[in-house]
């Protein structure tokens, strides 16, 4: 069994005496969520404003055949209502986001409840204006700007279900999620800037239409004033329709188990998925994880460095802080424009209390040198979150030392799109750290560890495994978009009668976890999940290719890359301008995130006799540790592994 780092941090007794929860009002309320889950959920439930109140709050199983997840079923509300209007009368005045432009020459915009009240109202008349109404369908491609979170809330408020697309896919994957979505409109921008550089958005919103064969309407904010193309009858300016629409917009009453939003996420296999989250049972946890997690008080300004692209904008940007009539802030722009001091800077411009971003950013920021952060008066500083992927210790001690002076307890949250919110995480006034660790499970979750083979739960405490959760928790994904049979055999059925989080996991001697990373053929590049059955089918839509296969490897900054063996097509050539042309095909197909490290040219690939490719083997190559290839006699050719090591890619 692998050794962990002995160093634990324990929260200061101050920390703790301020927090909303210490270590036995920890173990207090987590005893508590488990004996008795309907009265746990059923006393915080009560945390939302409700307009017909449940009365009943769970009913979940993850009987195979049978998944159904409800909660608070019988309830009613509306979330855009919860994460606006109640705080009206009490906090109307209050910066509900601060916003922080790509440049940072450019103004912050500060956007009080009042003002996201009339500019999500506005936005939701215009949405409505276009034929959009409860239950429809909307794609949201946009930067990070404050239109994001106001047609967020905008669709939540006339019952429409967004669903965001990160402003750097390509038009093809935009195509494929407004295809599958069946999305009404699309929001969009003329331009992003980011870094300083500018990106024609509409420009692959109009390429993407041209995909689409349903009546789709573009909803343009104008960001950048640039050149764009126009489609008359199809595309509107939100300004011109804004301009004409009533600011009054009442909040239509909904289901607590009305979608809320579709999140497309990276599988194993094939195309991802959309991942569907609810009403109340999300909102619920949503809220409560962020002000536990973060120790969030009133006052406080929050910052999570995310993309409401991924989950965690969807939940720690937009929906747990507002309904927790919080301060937020969203930043335009990347860590290291104009130069690697600018989440610093921007702590210190905006007194930010807690930060929340990912190890990809950390480590980055941490091969520029200290400089960067000594410069800044980060004083204000109470709580530092990661979340994405396992986090190395390195990382972790710099994130405590240089940033948070030793003073700002760590919280590694553990999570998915699929979990909605923190599964795994610290509180900070209660847990002791260890770096490294996402330690302890939250309220209402049941973590356990299982044999992978034989699907047994291993009890001991320290344990080696896959990572199930062994009930539901309200913000659990409900269901795949329009598939539930996917839904059931993608999570529900290797492991009969639990969640399947296609993570490793070791649990210590002292019950703490430490995630090892995915189990399955997804991988992690820079905390962004890429199947790499994506990535492959990408390639071999190229028409050079004939097989190609793809694999992670460990990669200083970006945790892993992606690594791609590429078949070609006889009588094609491997040259460098192929490769590039590779590359450049990768990221058109699917978006830049998922351009290929590092191609090794395959004459051959490792098959088993019956045509399966050894991926086992080929992350070994990729890890350049290929003296332990395990057994390859069952290979149909072995003689491929040798050229393949020869001329590997990746040599320490
Ligand atoms: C990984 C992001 C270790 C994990 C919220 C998970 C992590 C996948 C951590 C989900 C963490 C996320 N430590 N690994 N703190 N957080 N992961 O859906 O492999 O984009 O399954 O959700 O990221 O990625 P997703």
């Amino acid at each position: 069994m692998t050794e962990y780092p002995a160093d634990t941090y324990a929260p200061s007794a101050e920390m703790a005496a301020g927090a909303h929860a210490d270590k036995a009002k920890y173990e207090e309320m987590y005893a508590a969520s488990i004996s008795d889950p309907e009265a746990f959920w059923g006393e915080h439930g009560k945390r939302l404003d409700w307009i017909k109140p449940y009365t009943k709050v769970k009913n979940t199983s993850f009987a195979p055949g049978n998944v159904d997840i409800r909660w608070y079923e019988d309830g009613t509300l509306n979330v855009s209502a919860n994460c606006i209007d109640r705080h009206l009368a009490t906090r109307g005045d209050q910066t509900a986001i601060i916003w922080e432009p790509d440049s940072p020459d450019d103004e912050a915009q500060h956007i009080t409840y009042k003002m996201l009240h009339e500019k999500t109202s506005i936005m939701a008349n215009t949405l409505k204006e276009l034929g959009v109404s409860k239950g429809d369908r909307v794609v949201l491609y946009l930067p990070m700007i404050p239109e994001a979170a106001y047609a967020m809330l905008a669709c939540a408020r006339i019952g429409a279900i967004h669903s965001i697309v990160f402003a750097g896919f390509s038009s093809d994957a935009l195509a494929a999620r407004i295809n599958g979505s069946q999305a009404k409109v699309v929001i969009t921008a003329d331009g992003a800037p980011r870094g300083g550089r500018v990106t024609n958005l509409k420009d692959s919103v109009d390429k993407a239409l041209s995909a689409v064969e349903h009546d789709c309407k573009c909803l343009c904010v104008k960001r950048t004033g640039q050149d764009i193309g126009w489609t008359e009858g199809r595309d509107f300016w939100l300004d011109d329709l804004a301009a004409k629409v009533s600011a009054d917009c009442p909040p239509e009453e909904m289901n607590a188990e009305d979608p809320l939003f579709i999140l497309y996420t990276s599988g194993s296999t094939g195309q991802p998925k959309g991942v569907v989250h609810t009403t109340g049972g999300y909102l619920v946890y949503a809220s409560m994880t962020q002000e536990y997690v973060f120790d969030y008080h009133d006052g406080d300004i929050f910052w999570c460095t995310a993309d409401v692209g991924w989950v965690t904008g969807h939940s720690y940007i937009v929906y747990g802080p507002l309904a927790n009539g919080a301060t937020t802030l969203m930043f335009e722009g990347v860590p290291t424009y104009p130069d690697a001091g600018r989440f610093w800077a921007t702590c210190e411009k905006h007194k930010v209390n807690q930060f929340y971003t990912a190890p990809t950013a950390i480590r980055a920021l941490m091969g520029q040198g200290n400089g960067f952060v000594e410069k800044y008066d980060l004083s204000d500083l109470k709580v530092l979150g990661t979340v994405g992927e396992p986090i190395n210790p390195e990382a972790w001690n710099w994130y405590n030392d240089v940033v948070g002076k030793g003073n700002c307890p760590i919280v590694d949250t553990w999570w998915q799109t699929e979990t909605g919110g923190h599964l795994l995480t610290p509180l900070p006034g209660a847990v002791a750290t260890k770096p490294g660790s996402a330690t302890l499970p939250f309220f209402g979750v049941q973590p356990v560890i299982l044999e992978p083979t034989s699907g047994e739960e291993i009890h001991e405490t320290a344990a080696e495994g896959v990572l199930c959760i062994k009930d539901s928790w309200p913000s659990q994904m409900r269901t795949v978009w329009g598939d539930h049979e996917r839904f059931e055999k993608t999570y529900f059925a290797d492991y009969k009668n639990y969640y399947f989080t296609g993570d490793g996991c070791r649990r210590d001697a002292d019950g703490y976890y430490w995630i090892t990373g995915r189990v399955d053929d997804v991988i992690n590049v820079s905390g962004h999940r890429m199947g790499t059955a994506e990535v492959e089918s990408a390639l071999v839509a190229h028409p050079k290719v004939a097989e190609s296969a793809v694999v992670g490897y460990p990669h200083d900054i970006k945790g892993q890359g992606i690594y791609a063996y590429v078949t070609l097509m006889s009588g094609e050539e491997p040259s460098d301008e192929l490769r590039k042309e590779l590359e450049t095909w990768v990221r058109s197909e699917i978006g830049p995130i998922a351009k290929p490290d590092l191609i090794q040219w395959a004459p051959g690939l490792p098959k088993t006799r019956s045509g399966k490719i050894m991926r086992r083997i080929l992350r070994k190559i990729a890890e350049d540790d290929f003296g332990a290839l395990g057994d390859t006699s069952t290979l149909a050719d072995p003689s491929v592994v040798d050229e393949l090591i020869e001329n590997r890619m990746n040599r320490s």
